[in-house]
């Protein structure tokens, strides 16, 4: 995980650990992360690829582009496409990216 754990302005962070499930893989997300910071700072910065296998993730981070569109998993089991930069992680939220390999 790469993150700013101890800013030299904002102190140390003390958000709590939320995990979050992604394309099956165990991660640890932080309290008030968006998705896309939580795979970013996991290490995954691709999130889906274009008609044409184009790899996309985050690019605005605003919510203006829709390039960091990806699925979470409702609780009655459908999946929804949501942009993962203003989508915030919750306890056991289940992710699928369509990155691909
Ligand atoms: S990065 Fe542009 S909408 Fe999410």
């Amino acid at each position: 995980m790469r993150r700013i754990e101890n800013h030299p302005v904002l102190g140390p962070d003390s958000s709590a650990e939320v995990g979050i499930t992604v394309d099956g893989r165990e991660v640890i997300a932080r309290e008030g992360d968006s998705v896309a910071v939580a795979l970013w700072a996991d290490g995954q910065k691709l999130l889906r690829r274009s008609k044409t296998g184009q790899p996309r993730g985050m690019y605005c981070g605003i919510g203006h582009c829709f390039e960091c569109r990806l699925l979470v998993t409702g609780d009655d089991g459908s999946n929804v496409s949501v942009r993962s930069c203003l989508t915030p992680v919750r306890q056991d939220m289940c992710i699928t990216t369509e990155a691909g390999e």
